[in-house]
């Protein structure tokens, strides 16, 4: 496989996506082929599913649901989009992973954290991400991030499903992203969130051109 897998991790609102929106073009602007894509999403069966998750009117989904809601999408999406694409040689940048699985199901929902990783890991055939970046920002930023962002739009853009969840449940959560770096520091980068987004991107993509190089020269 000669693609490279990056994957943006962190709470809602710590503005990953703007993040990766930024390293794409650094990318494209080097001439890399770039796939840019998201979960739960990514292929048209991935997006049903990612509707049916984040819908605010099905509020009786139990966590079993969930969690297999979310290993579905992925299963379609690594095996239609994400592989076919690393096969081809292309980078990767995914706007969440695995990571989320384990951090909002297993630390937030509480659903035991072996048995997310396993079904995640039969989901993705095994695969993980070369590099992570997890955006952290303060629980008390993210959500009142969140509630302008919905705020300004206010019927085209309001909370979803997961973003309605109580501050504990994003307590727990972001302890989870904590615990995840944590445990794998040859793979996440935890960037602190609450900054300048220039300055924030410019860490990311300093990071990301040594990676580029290590992947080259291997
Ligand atoms: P997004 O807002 O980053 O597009 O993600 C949608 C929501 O889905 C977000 O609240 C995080 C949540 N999520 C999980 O709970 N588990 C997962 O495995 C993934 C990929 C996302």
């Amino acid at each position: 496989m000669n693609g490279i897998f990056i994957t943006f991790e962190g709470p809602d609102g710590s503005g990953k996506t703007t993040q990766l929106k930024k390293i794409a073009q650094e990318l494209q602007k080097l001439g890399h082929d770039v796939l840019v894509t998201r979960e739960p999403g990514g292929t048209a069966i991935s997006d049903k599913i990612r509707s049916i998750i984040l819908d605010p009117v099905n509020g009786e989904m139990v966590d079993q649901a969930e969690v297999l809601l979310y290993a579905a999408s992925r299963a379609q999406h690594v095996h239609e989009r994400i592989l076919p694409a690393l096969k081809a040689g292309r980078i990767v940048l995914c706007d969440r992973f695995i990571d989320a699985s384990v951090a909002y199901q297993s630390y937030g929902l509480g659903v035991d954290i072996e048995m997310v990783k396993n079904i995640s890991k039969y989901a993705s055939s095994g695969l993980q991400a070369t590099r992570t970046y997890m955006m952290d920002v303060p629980v008390e930023v993210s959500l009142e991030r969140l509630n302008q962002r919905a705020g300004a739009t206010e019927f085209t853009q309001q909370l979803d499903r997961i973003e309605q969840k109580n501050v504990e449940y994003h307590s727990r959560v972001r302890a989870g992203f904590h615990q995840i770096a944590a445990d794998h520091p040859e793979r996440v980068i935890m960037i602190d969130a609450n900054r300048d987004v220039e300055r924030i991107a410019a860490d990311i993509w300093q990071d990301c051109k040594q990676l580029l190089e290590e992947h080259i020269s291997v």
